[in-house]
């Protein structure tokens, strides 16, 4: 970019053609108030408090949205300007209802730092008093319009950040106000509820339901981290005061992997669950009861060792949630394999790692879990398939990339599934094959590409097209379910786009069925292979660290252990589940043919029942341990608060139990 240089308050500075005046102040250090500019979000002039003079303009400018230019002679700060500064923030002031005393925003407010700054102890004007409703339909956000200023940040951080949608700008003139879709309360509205608007808002108009009144952020300590909860691994800056949350914002809501969803910025502030805080073992009448983690510990040690000299190594077996970070993995595969030589591991996704293994297999062999993209790819998407997955309930973060793909790049997005899910207003079409006939359907869809001109000269094209030479497309879409028209249209899309990533999720890795993956795989190849570049495909994980389990090779590879626990001849189960909160339901068998149960895990449910030992585990924010996100990033977490003193880290609490057996 061509450099230029200016001339502002009487100092030559220089800037990049492309920039604004408002981007060379702020790069030269020259202060300008402001309140509808946010970084990395389009400029609107909306609030007119950054206006400066530039010579030879008739009246003052707003910097932000006035393009720099070689030459250009600016004031930033005289007496007129500052006049126009207060006079703004009076009409600002008088125009809504600020009663600062009152606010949630108190003392983290910009308008409330700028009337300090300018001194506003009055307004000339009188104040307007209007009764503007305050929306709180929504789980976790309060829109109360009494407090906004009408800057707009929400509104387009919800479009071209989240790329949403939801928020815009309703009624005329005065009567003006954010309205969300069609005038709906927020919490019945298309909002994702991912709190990228409340963390923009400039003032107490948007806040969250539970952080008011908890702390303001410089009385908080700030934490960097990354949210482990589904595996997109967002990054998070936690406000922490007296070893309580108070507050979960994005670092940089631009950067990588910036926005955050519900399940990252707001669920960690509830307590949903109970907490298990000190060790449980059942007692003689068949009910858990508190007992020191050290006491806990010597009776699981006694009881794992006694049970593997009786029945041998195999008698006992370990299951693992993948929600359960790398180091607590590790650990507990050392424990299992290792300290008690079983052969008898498996995570609770086992069944599906198995299909994606498998489906991977039959491709290509050893191509394993690299065979998977990055999610920014969805980014650059022309052209996204969405198959058997909702995004934007499990992987919201992804399912943004998708929504802003769909919005800003015009990708074309395809749905196939028998089930509607949230993308309804993006989808340029949805395909719902008959259930069972999924796998044809992505075969007939892969010959329809082909037969529009996949280039045949990789000899894995090669393969996919023999493989397929007896498909016929009409007779292919019938049986599936399909219209044949939409599924020609499908692949006239698939085929005409540079850059296609294909998406997918639990409702076809439910179906547990490794042809299905080995379909999807054979697709994003032929589809590839009119632009540029290695097929592009990404699965959503079931669990926030599947990807690190099924790396580690933690989920067995050839059967599910909980589902033949006796068939095993298992007599003692081991469940690490960390902060994962599973109940009895999704255990099946547990309790069958098992002589001794432990279970560690943050959370009290119906799972423990069956349990004669209860180990406690931290939460992920209680520790700093590292994760694989679901397309095979490592990341590590932060420690934000301290557990209580008989919680210890998972690996330790293993490592200790190892110790015992082996005195
Ligand atoms: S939004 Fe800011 S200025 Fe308005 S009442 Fe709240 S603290 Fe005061
Ligand atoms: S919470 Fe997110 S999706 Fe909902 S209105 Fe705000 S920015 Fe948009
Ligand atoms: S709600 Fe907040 S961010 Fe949105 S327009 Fe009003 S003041 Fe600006
Ligand atoms: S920041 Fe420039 S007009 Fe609002």
């Amino acid at each position: 970019m061509k450099e230029i240089t200016l001339t502002i308050n009487g100092n030559q500075v220089k800037g990049k053609e492309g920039d604004t005046v408002l981007d060379i102040c702020q790069a030269n250090g020259i202060d300008l108030p402001t309140l509808c500019h946010y970084k990395g979000l389009n400029d609107v002039g909306a609030c007119r408090l950054c206006v400066v003079e530039i010579e030879r303009e008739r009246r003052p400018v707003p910097a932000c949205t006035y393009p720099a230019r070689d030459g250009l002679v600016i004031h930033t700060h005289n007496e007129k300007l500052e006049k126009y500064r207060r006079l703004v923030l009076e009409l600002l002031f008088t125009e809504r209802n600020h009663l600062c005393a009152q606010c949630v925003a108190s003392g983290d407010c910009e308008l409330q730092n700028l009337a300090y700054k300018y001194q506003m102890d009055n307004a000339r004007y009188p104040y307007s008093w209007p009764a503007l409703p305050v929306d709180s339909v929504n789980d976790y956000l309060v829109i109360d319009h009494n407090r906004c200023i009408l800057c707009g940040r929400c509104i387009r951080t919800c479009d071209e950040i989240v790329g949403v949608h939801t928020l815009d700008f309703g009624y005329r003139g005065w009567k003006d106000m954010v309205v969300a879709d069609l005038n709906q309360p927020l919490g019945q509205s298309s909002c994702i509820s991912c709190g990228a608007c409340f963390q923009v808002c400039p003032t107490g108009a948007i806040f969250s339901k539970n952080s008011a009144y908890k702390g303001r952020p410089e009385e908080c300590k700030k934490v960097n981290s990354v949210c482990p909860v589904c595996g997109v691994g967002c990054q998070i800056e936690a406000l922490v005061k007296d070893n309580r949350l108070v507050r979960i914002d994005s670092p940089d809501l631009t950067d990588k992997r910036g926005i955050l969803c519900h399940k990252g910025r707001f669920a960690p502030l509830y307590r949903k669950h109970e907490r298990i805080d000190t060790a449980l073992v059942k007692n003689g009448r068949g009910k858990l009861e508190s007992r020191p983690l050290s006491e806990a510990i010597d009776i699981v040690a006694k009881r794992l060792a006694e049970l593997k000299s009786r029945y041998g190594n195999n008698s006992i077996a370990g299951i693992a949630s993948s929600q359960a970070s790398n180091e607590s993995l590790k650990a507990f595969k050392e424990f299992i394999t290792g300290t008690i030589g079983s052969k008898l591991i498996d995570t609770l996704d086992g069944d599906i790692y198995r299909a994606t293994a498998q489906g991977i297999n039959i491709y290509q062999e050893k191509a394993g879990l690299d065979t998977e993209t990055l999610l920014e790819e969805i980014l650059k998407a022309d052209c996204i398939l969405v198959v058997g997955a909702n995004p934007l309930e499990s992987h919201p973060v992804a399912g943004s990339y998708i929504a802003r793909a769909a919005r800003q790049n015009k990708a074309k997005l395809i749905v196939i599934d028998p089930a509607q899910n949230a993308f309804s207003y993006h989808t340029a079409l949805w395909l719902k094959p008959k259930e069972g006939k999924e796998s044809l359907a992505l075969s007939t869809l892969t010959k329809a590409v082909i037969d529009k001109g996949a280039k045949k000269d990789s000899a894995q094209v090669k393969k996919i097209t023999a493989s397929l030479k007896d498909i016929n497309v009409k007779q292919g879409s019938e049986q599936a379910g399909i219209g044949a028209d939409d599924l020609l249209e499908a692949a006239e899309m698939l085929s005409k786009a540079k850059y296609s990533v294909i998406i997918y999720g639990e409702g076809i890795l439910q179906h547990k069925n490794p042809g299905l993956i080995t379909s999807l795989l054979n697709l994003a190849t032929i589809a590839s292979s009119q632009g540029a570049g290695k097929p592009r495909i990404i699965s959503l994980k079931p669990k926030g660290n599947s990807r690190g389990a099924w790396d580690m090779g933690i989920a067995h590879t050839s059967q599910s252990i909980m589902k033949n626990l006796t068939g095993n001849n298992v007599k003692a189960l081991y469940i690490l589940l960390s902060d994962d909160y599973v109940n009895a339901s999704q255990l099946p068998n547990l309790g069958k043919g098992l002589e001794f149960v432990v279970v560690q895990s943050s959370y009290l449910s119906s799972a423990m029942s069956k349990a004669n030992v209860v180990l406690p585990s931290p939460i992920w924010a209680e520790v700093g341990e590292k994760y694989s996100t679901l397309d095979g990033v490592a990341k590590s977490t932060s420690r934000l608060i301290k557990p209580s003193d008989d919680i210890k880290a998972d690996p330790e609490i293993l490592r200790e139990i190892s110790k015992h057996m082996k005195k």
